[in-house]
């Protein structure tokens, strides 16, 4: 299995600090940040776009951004996130009218591509993709909000993916999105992801603590992960 990966999502940051926040995550340890993009039309809320991720890029950030897309239609916008340095750019099945096409338009514009399965969503739109994706990634929540609970479901699909991506033979990265905590960072790795997102865990505790030490919570999610097989 790959290394694993600790992914902020900036959502539970404090926007008007944005740079400032991305900046302590990644020197606390973070390895990706996460970039959810959300359009009030396929998720009910509305966050950033491809301008905030260029401000990051400008601002000194050069760990990959990993680009969540929650939008409808997604096409003409992943040229604009592509040239705002997104490194990954992953989308909903749903939100696009030709997943193989917009898998391969993000290919082309130099980006890895993913695909982002809903709780209720069948892992079956990998069937025959599997050749086009970098990233495979499974919501544990309803996407649109930050702050939710885990679904337990996710726990056998996440089995289901790993399975599917080893018999692949491919260097296809597993991520896990919503409700990612210390308390079952261990089993949701012991079910096979390797990307791990967290929003409020690491936001939230810091902000509660000091707003400028997030070292103790991602400290604790590798320890977790370490401990976990
Ligand atoms: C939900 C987003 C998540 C969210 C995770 O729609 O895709 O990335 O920010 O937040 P937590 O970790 O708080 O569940
Ligand atoms: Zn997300």
């Amino acid at each position: 299995m790959k290394d694993n990966l600790i992914a902020p999502s900036i959502l539970s940051a404090d926007f008007a600090r944005l740079g400032e926040e991305v900046d302590n995550v990644l020197a606390a340890g973070a390895d990706v940040v996460h970039f959810d993009v959300m359009d009030n039309h396929y998720v009910p809320n509305l966050t950033i776009g491809p301008l905030v991720c260029e401000a990051l890029r400008k601002h000194g950030v050069t760990a990959p951004i990993d680009v969540h897309l929650m939008i409808r239609p997604v096409d003409r916008i992943i040229p604009d996130f592509a040239a705002a340095g997104a490194s990954y750019i992953t989308f909903h099945p749903e939100g696009s009218e030709h997943v193989d096409r917009t898998l391969q338009l993000i290919r082309d514009e130099g980006c890895k591509a993913g695909l982002v399965f809903n709780p209720a969503t069948p892992l079956t739109h990998l069937q025959y993709v599997m050749d086009k994706v970098d990233m495979v990634l499974l919501m544990s929540v309803n996407p649109g909000f930050g702050g939710q609970s885990f679904l337990p479901s996710a726990l056998d699909k996440l089995r289901q993916a790993r399975q599917l991506i080893d018999e692949s033979g491919r260097n296809i990265r597993l991520e896990i999105d919503g409700g990612v905590k210390v308390d079952n960072i261990g089993a949701i790795h012991a079910a096979g992801a390797d990307t791990f997102v967290a929003g409020s865990a690491i936001f939230g505790a810091a902000q509660a603590q000091d707003p400028n030490d997030y070292d103790s919570v991602i400290s604790a999610l590798r320890g977790e992960l370490a401990g976990s097989a």
